[in-house]
């Protein structure tokens, strides 16, 4: 594999204004300037003070079951013809990686001295995730939600409700995530004194993406460190999903500058990217600006954005993190398109061959993985071993996957 030039910032951060290369920035209503200058210093304050780490990491641990399990996949392996590592973030605290990024912002709102916190949510995880840590730091909590969403999720929605927060179902435009981010925009423009909006990907305007990124790199820190210790050598590829970004920038960072890793985002290719329903913002999109920052955006010849579709909520966005804009341009990292089909059979094949009922986000993760798998068998002349990050668990999935299979009875149908 040949190494691509990277610039200086690789592997660490963005430029002060928060650009890679000309993706992210910040493209916001000049009421939020102050409140994102405030997050920016908090956040970087927070990268250098024990204190914070310190509480960051024993939360993680004591309370979140972190660091996750590295995996190794036999049964499935010996089906697929490669040596399959999974990274078990479905075993966390709240089913997701997703509780990574929310505990950092949560702890960070605590030290602002704002006492509540608001968020968007896709497939629920992230607003599940949201609602636990305002449960747990004792924080006014109010979710933004697609109100097509909170019927395919609505498991998640009664889980919000449970741990105290507040559920908006949002009935503007497509009904779904990009939605719930702007409502969610709207309420934190109105009231940002005394709250902070926890976006729940490695999207958003500066210092958004290169902050969440932060809170879950350790995903990728773990699993590095895992492989060396399982092997004693780096796998040959890293595979994750992408939506906003965060689980597969979670797991990518710590390999950026480790040139032999070849690193594989999926995204969601709904009925295929020819037929135009698919949230493929890479594959399917060109350059414009989504929530504050510039990137991949799936835009009319207007601008306008499009509307995305795939059976993954989570994945359901017509936009991806700058971050992810700029490893594909620079050919770091490479993307392709998962159909919902592919998915979903690559999700049948992890239950019946690991005993696992992944997210369909982490499936589409694993489907893709299926895919590279001869190309790469044969560039290496072996077989080769894939890290793919299992960025959640099904239980969330169970009635559209129950739905896709055919396999409910009766009125639960
Ligand atoms: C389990 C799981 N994986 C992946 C995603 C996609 O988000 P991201 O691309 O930020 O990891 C989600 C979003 O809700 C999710 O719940």
């Amino acid at each position: 594999m040949s190494a691509p030039t990277l610039p200086a910032n690789a592997g660490s951060s963005p430029d002060s204004a928060g650009h890679y290369g000309r993706y992210g920035g910040r493209f916001v209503p000049e009421a939020l300037v102050a409140a994102l200058d405030e997050l920016d210093l908090a956040y970087r304050t927070a990268l250098t003070d024990e204190s914070f780490q310190a509480e960051f990491g024993t939360m993680l641990r004591e309370y979140a079951n972190i660091p996750s399990l590295l995996y190794r996949a036999e049964r499935l392996s010996a089906e697929v013809g490669a040596r399959i590592l999974l990274k078990r973030e479905d075993l966390n605290h709240t089913g997701a990686h997703k509780i990574r990024n929310v505990l950092g912002q949560a702890l960070l709102t605590k030290r602002m001295g704002k006492p509540r916190v608001i968020a968007e949510t896709g497939a629920g995880q992230h607003g599940v995730a949201t609602a636990t840590a305002a449960a747990y730091l004792d924080l006014e909590c109010v979710v933004y939600m697609g109100e097509v969403d909170t019927q395919r999720q609505a498991l998640n929605v009664a889980r919000m409700r449970m741990l105290g927060a507040t559920v908006v179902p949002v009935t503007s435009g497509s009904r779904t995530l990009k939605d719930a981010m702007n409502e969610a925009m709207r309420d934190w423009v109105a009231n940002v004194d005394r709250t902070h909006y926890i976006i729940g990907s490695t999207a958003g305007p500066h210092p958004f993406p290169a902050m969440v990124r932060d809170f879950v790199r350790g995903i990728g820190v773990e699993a590095r460190q895992q492989s060396l210790d399982l092997d004693g050598k780096l796998p040959d590829a890293v595979a994750a999903c992408v939506g906003g970004g965060s689980n597969a920038l979670g797991i990518f960072h710590a390999f950026v500058p480790d040139d032999d890793v070849r690193l594989y985002g999926f995204e969601a290719g709904g009925d295929g990217v020819e037929t135009g329903r698919h949230a493929a913002s890479i594959t399917g999109g060109s350059s414009g600006v989504l929530h504050g920052a510039r990137t991949y955006v799936l835009q009319d010849e207007d601008g306008q954005t499009r509307e995305s579709h795939s059976i993954s909520a989570g994945l359901d966005y017509p936009g991806v993190g700058p971050e992810h804009a700029w490893l594909h341009d620079i050919g770091r990292a490479r993307y392709a398109p998962v159909t919902d089909a592919e998915a979903m059979s690559a999700f049948q094949l992890l239950c019946r061959t690991e005993g696992i009922i992944p997210a369909i986000e982490s499936a589409h993760a694993l489907a893709g993985t299926l895919k590279i798998i001869p190309a790469l068998t044969a560039e290496l002349g072996r077989k080769p071993t894939i890290l793919v990050n299992l960025s959640g668990r099904g239980d969330k999935d169970v009635h559209t996957a129950g739905e896709y299979f055919g396999i409910l009875d009766g009125e639960q149908a």
